[in-house]
């Protein structure tokens, strides 16, 4: 089993993800990681704590980490998920602790102890992964990839060039980036072929349990923002397309350029900018996803949720 670390602001779309990466027998979910991002980092710590009991799903540690990004202040995304980060289904459900650890330090101690390298799985803005790329350098050959859901091949939802991952946390995303570790980008270019229609919110709540409700009433509470806000008849799913893509690589289609965040733009800050005709002459240091398919990535997610028992 392939041994992974999520690191979510849930978050509608981060729900979904945790509850992938629970429910699919091939990843082994050794921790959760939250970060400030859509809601405060309370907001969001407690909107995992609550998916994860929901979901049935003890023995996970979950763990704290930034509040705010590197530089500047927290900006939430409200307008989208609402005032808990979590508004929609009644999640009024008894939770388990944090850890008490740093997310910093409990990605230091799941990967140390791990007997293969752990892929990182980020769903939000990237100020804990970047911290500790900073912090365990000598970690980093114990990592096998870092999979994160952000920026796009083409324009942004937070400005017109920077996705709300990256616009959120543009020099953490710089940092990771450079890295020099393999890293998969899952960007707006594919998580917008993933939306939750009604045929789609109907399969969730026929499933007949209380997740399959909860996940149907977080998606139609989730169309009601991205109608109100971008006019879209229905919302892109975006974070459980991170977790599928290392469930199962051939859902997607990627290819290795160079990306880079625009970091002082006067229009553009945290745009990812991706080189796909390697105009650049730099070095590929991402794959890059293009293509999705989309009807076994709700297959994934369904097949998922189905096998869940419910906390
Ligand atoms: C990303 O921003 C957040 O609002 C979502 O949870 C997702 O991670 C999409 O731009
Ligand atoms: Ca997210």
């Amino acid at each position: 089993m392939n041994p992974v670390i999520i690191d979510c602001d849930p978050g509608h779309d981060d729900a979904l993800a945790l509850l992938l990466a629970a429910g699919d027998p091939r990843l082994r979910l050794l921790g959760v990681t939250t970060v400030a991002g859509n809601q405060t980092l309370e907001k969001t710590t407690r909107n995992a704590l609550r998916i994860l009991a929901l979901a049935g799903v003890s023995g996970v540690p979950v763990a704290a980490g930034c509040d705010r990004p590197l530089v500047g202040e927290l900006s939430v995304a409200e307008d989208i998920h609402g005032t808990s980060g979590l508004d929609g289904p009644d999640l009024d459900i008894p939770v388990a602790g944090v850890t008490g650890e740093h997310a910093v330090e409990l990605m230091r101690r799941l990967i140390s102890e791990s007997g293969e390298p752990v892929t990182l799985i980020a769903t939000g803005p990237l100020t804990n992964v970047a911290l500790f790329l900073r912090t365990h350098e000598g970690l980093k050959s114990r990592v096998n990839r870092i999979v994160f859901m952000g920026g796009s091949t083409e324009r942004g939802n937070t400005t017109p060039y920077g996705e709300f991952n990256i616009v959120t946390d543009p020099e953490a995303a710089d940092i990771v980036l450079r890295s020099g570790l393999p890293i998969t980008m899952i960007g707006l270019n594919v998580t917008h072929q993933a939306l939750a229609t009604d045929e789609i919110i109907a399969e969730f709540a026929g499933l007949g349990t209380r997740l399959g409700a909860v996940c149907a009433e977080l998606m139609t509470f989730f169309a009601s923002t991205y109608r109100r806000v971008f006019g879209f008849a229905h919302p892109p799913v975006h974070d459980p397309i991170a977790v599928a893509a290392v469930i199962d690589p051939s859902i997607i289609t990627t290819v290795a350029v160079p990306v880079s965040v625009e970091l002082t733009g006067t229009f553009t800050r945290g745009a990812t900018v991706v080189d796909l005709h390697h105009r650049s002459g730099r070095t590929p240091n991402a794959d890059v996803a293009i293509s999705l398919n989309v009807d076994a990535f709700w297959q994934l997610l369904l097949t998922a949720v189905r096998r869940l028992p419910i906390g």
